[in-house]
């Protein structure tokens, strides 16, 4: 055995792995590593995808749906799917030592990347946050003070909410300006500058009076452009968006990544990554816990994300805020708490069928201890949820509506405040499922009066490990907590335990301190460029992707409804999902392609899987045209494939 397969115990070493990929890579007819490898534009589709049917076989049923990695489909040959290794090759410390601008010097990867920001010898003490900046103070509570997170009050923070009136450039409370900002600021025009680059046709020509109805009447739009509420000026510029994002640098197969599979999980903009690097260089400490600087440092970063979350939500109060591991686990602990509190036998609970696994699969597992039942409120043919059904559905004993605001798989947005209503009217309670609408619209929790609210950090360019529940605080506080442990006790005796009130009530044991702490940084980001904006442009580059798509021959979209957000959903004819989403890995465009967690739905339209473009404010037109030349050469390439294949 050689030294480095000693070192690597059997498992290739990345040396090896790297050199056979590279070998594998250039064997590929139209390999980009024997091209140029510069990015395609839609004027310019690729020439050198495969036009022999078998090259898209290659790519094993594993990626559709059961998380293999491309790369490890592709390196095949070194990878057992059933047994992965234990270490990947990490390129950055492929000979085994850490990297040489890093090693030492204490910084970040993004702060070397950045010295203009950062003072390598003297790092700054504090990263701008839009509730301090300028004030030179730090929160207000102080070491030892747990249960004491005070309102903050004019003559001591100057706080400032996040809702409407604060779209206003000269109320987002930031005095520290960011670099991208003055650039932003200086630029005249909302859309057009972003979308010039293509040679088709700019977004504005294309819109017909689009409707935002989830808006409520805040933005006036005119086939001239879309005028933004409260005199906001700065512009939309998706250019210096992007340039946030390191990530969206990365090249795949010699293509500058083109990252459309944002439902799945967003990419983090650098405001994000720092300040959890921040975190763990000056404040990292357990929290609510003792009474030295770090802990009181800790305990505000993580109680001021906290405050974050709730104007974000426009929540009555910071104790209806709940961090948890994601929107899986909100639910899971509704279900499990609330649920097993409430529900007895042939109570009944509701969903749609739109519906992600994770709000099925606790309400069946409920049911299945309970004695309920489940119903399920149907589709028509585009998605939308049959409201009409819906209401015959609601009943005496309906307990719970639990659905979700915008289908993963589709995109379809629900009528949600319509559905909270009827819910009530019915005497039941609703959870609304956020994690695909958190990042694309406005979400305020009193507007819409649901019970529950619940989403995903990692969807809105937060961190993974990291989401929130909001619960109204008179439910969370008469509800039995599922878990027990610390933090979430008042006093505990062999006899008897008291319990704390929500929030902490339901955060036991030490959570994702760090990551609650980086999704009140992507909060920021995203307030201060503004949700609505972020609405307005999605939706502009929605309905250009959708129209784009539309003329790719053999396409048929799945999920059509008259109002979505941030979804496309596809088959084509003459192609496995898996296989689409293997060619357009092969130009760097990133899409899901498999049963999104979502299987009812999908087999409502007759499928197993659909291909999912999905989108975030940071994609671009360029985006989709690159994705629609692959689509459009797979498209013309179709009557080569072999007849027989299942066509889906
Ligand atoms: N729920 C995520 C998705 O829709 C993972 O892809």
């Amino acid at each position: 055995m050689g030294k480095e397969q000693e070192q690597y115990q059997g498992i290739p070493g990345p040396d090896l792995i790297q050199q056979m990929a590279n070998e594998y890579f250039k064997a590929m007819p139209g390999s980009p590593i024997q091209n140029n490898g510069g990015p395609i534009t839609g004027n310019d589709a690729p020439r050198d995808l495969p036009t022999d049917p078998a090259q898209f076989t290659r790519t094993s049923p594993a990626s559709s749906g059961l998380g293999a990695s491309p790369s490890a489909i592709d390196h095949g040959r070194s990878f057992n799917l059933t047994d992965p290794p234990t270490s990947l090759p990490d390129p950055h410390f492929s000979d085994g030592r850490v990297p040489s601008s890093i090693a030492g010097s204490g910084a970040s990867k993004t702060a070397v990347a950045n010295p203009e920001h950062f003072d390598l010898a003297e790092p700054p003490l504090n990263l701008p946050d839009p509730l301090f900046a300028g004030t030179g103070l730090i929160p207000h509570s102080v070491p030892g003070t747990k249960n004491d997170i005070k309102e903050p009050t004019a003559s001591d923070q100057p706080i400032k909410p996040f809702g409407p009136a604060s779209l206003q450039v000269g109320h987002i409370p930031y005095t520290a300006e960011l670099p991208y900002e003055k650039a932003l600021k200086g630029m005249a025009g909302l859309f057009q500058p972003a979308f010039s680059s293509t040679g088709l046709p700019g977004l504005q020509s294309i819109v017909q009076e689009p409707s935002f109805y989830f808006m409520h009447g805040r933005e006036s739009i005119s086939k001239n452009g879309i005028s933004f509420p409260g005199n906001t000026t700065a512009p939309f510029d998706v250019n210096l968006i992007r340039r946030d994002f390191p990530i969206l640098e990365e090249h795949v197969n010699g293509r500058r990544i083109v990252w459309l599979d944002n439902a799945a999980t967003t990419q983090k903009p650098k405001q994000v990554i720092d300040r959890i690097s921040y975190f763990y260089r000056h404040e990292n400490s357990n929290i609510h816990r003792a009474a030295h600087e770090l802990a009181a440092r800790a305990t505000d970063a993580y109680e001021l994300a906290r405050r974050k979350l709730q104007h974000f939500l426009n929540a009555s109060s910071i104790n209806e805020i709940v961090f948890v591991r994601g929107a899986t686990e909100a639910i899971n602990l509704v279900a499990k708490s609330w649920g097993e509190q409430n529900l007895k036998e042939g109570d009944e609970i509701l969903i749609s069928h739109l519906e992600h696994h994770a709000n099925i699969v606790p309400w069946q597992q409920l049911a299945e201890r309970n004695g309920a039942i489940l119903k399920v409120i149907p589709v028509d043919d585009d998605g939308q949820l049959l409201m009409e059904e819906y209401g015959k559905l609601l009943g005496p004993k309906t307990r719970i509506v639990s659905f979700t605001h915008v289908s993963n798989a589709l995109g379809t947005i629900t009528p949600a405040r319509k559905m909270v209503e009827m819910a009530h009217a019915a005497g039941a309670k609703a959870l609304v499922d956020g994690a695909q609408s958190v990042s694309h619209m406005r979400v305020d929790v009193k507007d819409l009066d649901c019970d529950w609210y619940v989403f995903s950090g990692h969807k809105v360019f937060g961190p993974t490990g990291i989401g929130v529940l909001y619960g109204k605080e008179e439910i969370l506080n008469a509800t039995q907590p599922w878990q027990g442990g610390g933090n979430m006790i008042a006093d505990v005796r062999f006899e008897k335990t008291i319990y704390q009130k929500a929030p902490a009530r339901w955060e036991a044991g030490t959570g994702n301190i760090a990551d609650a702490v980086g999704l009140g940084a992507a909060i920021d980001y995203v307030s201060r460029i503004g949700i609505d904006m972020i609405s307005a442009y999605e939706h502009q580059l929605l309905v250009y992707a959708t129209r784009q798509l539309k003329q790719v021959p053999g396409i048929r979209l799945i999920g059509t409804a008259a109002e979505k957000a941030g979804v496309l959903s596809f088959v084509m004819e003459g192609y496995r999902t898996e296989e689409i989403g293997s060619a357009l890995n092969q130009f760097g465009v990133a899409v899901r392609s498999g049963h999104h967690c979502a299987q009812p739905i999908l087999r409502r339209f007759g499928v197993e899987s659909s291909v999912r473009p999905s989108l975030a404010l940071y994609n671009n037109c360029n985006d989709i045209d690159t994705m629609i030349a692959v689509l459009l050469r797979l498209s013309s390439n179709r009557s080569l494939r072999f007849s027989g294949i299942q066509v889906q």
